[in-house]
């Protein structure tokens, strides 16, 4: 029997890359996409005759009720949210509705259908917010420092809280930051990259940035995407901290990319007191050893690959852009 996997979110980064995952695993995949003027389905063009697309919101519970009855799918991943951190300060209300009561939408029509589908919710290393320890597991305990991370924290819980009450195959993935060539551009690595591209052919100058000191755990979305299915082909729910272990700065992050292309980053980059946030998480580190031992799950593409990898992607698309 073919398996069913809905994807909401499925415009986005993780989206896509789990998308064709789950396609090439033999799944049948369809995708919530909410209603816009105009398409937004980039990321997703080299599969629109393989994905089954639907429209509903987030913000509407009866439009997750009827996609899941209509689709009854096995697996259920809510990548759907409003995931940019600064948005999040000036977008507080909007934010909640969407990142953290959108997952009771998603966890209720569930429950309301068929609560034999197994939920993947997308939850976020962002919730460790002021750090307690280091690295991060599992039983760290969460202090989020935006309006996005409190909303992830609610997330969490309220997915723990309906696999406790109901018996539901709900997964809470506490991934940490992924990347790669398909990462939205107002992300610092996905900026700093498409910049490194515009100022080596001549398109830019000046690349304006925020705090440089911040570190991140960052790996590639591709090998994220691989843990959310595995949690879900488990024999039991659980949650799980997914991360490489290692942390760099934007400073180095910047640093490698400008060097890949014979730059240097201190030529062109400039701070920009814009790009602070009324309360910023300045480190964040994981310890995945439990997904590792449990699930067998391990990141395969390295840091200095990953930003590799985004420098050529956005070289090859700007020069393109520009012939
Ligand atoms: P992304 O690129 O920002 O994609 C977000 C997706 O959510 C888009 O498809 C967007 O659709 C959709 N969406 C937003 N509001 C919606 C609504 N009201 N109804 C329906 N769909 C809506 O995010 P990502 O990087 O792929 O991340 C996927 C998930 O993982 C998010 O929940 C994010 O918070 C979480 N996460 C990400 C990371 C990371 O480092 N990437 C780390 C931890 C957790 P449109 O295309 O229409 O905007
Ligand atoms: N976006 C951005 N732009 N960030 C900057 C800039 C800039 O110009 N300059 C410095 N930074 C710093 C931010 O202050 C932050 O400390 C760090 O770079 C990373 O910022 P983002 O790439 O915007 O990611 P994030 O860590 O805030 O959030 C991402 O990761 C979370 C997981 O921890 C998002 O993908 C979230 O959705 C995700 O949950």
């Amino acid at each position: 029997m073919t398996k069913r996997a809905l994807i909401t979110g499925i415009t986005g980064q993780d989206g896509a890359y789990l998308a064709e995952f789950l396609f090439e695993q033999g799944y049948q995949v369809h995708g919530m996409v909410r209603r816009s003027s105009s398409e937004n389905f980039e990321r997703i063009q080299h599969l629109r005759d393989k994905v089954q697309l639907h429209q509903a919101d987030l913000l509407d519970q009866l439009s997750i009720v009827r996609l899941v009855e209509e689709v009854q799918p096995h697996h259920l991943y809510n990548l759907a949210a409003q995931s940019f951190v600064p948005t999040s300060f000036e977008q507080p209300l909007l934010t909640a509705e969407f990142t953290a009561l959108g997952v009771t939408r998603v966890l209720e029509a569930v429950r309301t259908v068929d609560r034999s589908i197994r939920v993947y919710q997308a939850s976020s290393s962002e919730m460790f917010g002021t750090v307690r320890e280091e690295p991060q597991t599992e039983t760290t305990p969460f202090w989020p420092r935006s309006p996005y991370g409190v909303a992830k924290v609610y997330g969490h819980w309220i997915t723990v809280n309906y696999r406790e009450s109901y018996d539901l195959f709900a997964c809470s993935g506490i991934l940490f930051n992924h990347e790669s060539p398909l990462r939205g551009k107002e992300f610092v690595t996905r900026k700093i990259t498409d910049a490194v591209a515009r100022i080596k052919l001549g398109l830019q100058q000046k690349l304006r940035l925020g705090n440089l000191d911040a570190l991140r755990d960052w790996g590639f979305a591709g090998d994220y995407v691989r843990a959310m299915w595995m949690m879900l082909n488990h024999d039991v729910p659980d949650d799980y901290v997914i991360a490489t272990g290692e942390k760099h700065s934007v400073r180095e992050f910047a640093d490698i990319a400008f060097q890949h292309v014979g730059l240097n980053w201190e030529d062109h980059v400039e701070v920009d007191p814009r790009y602070l946030r009324p309360a910023e998480v300045t480190t964040l580190c994981g310890d995945c050893a439990k997904a590792r031992r449990v699930l067998g799950w391990a990141p395969e593409v390295s840091f200095h690959d990953l930003v590799r990898m985004m420098v050529e992607a956005d070289l090859t698309r700007v020069k393109k852009e520009i012939e």
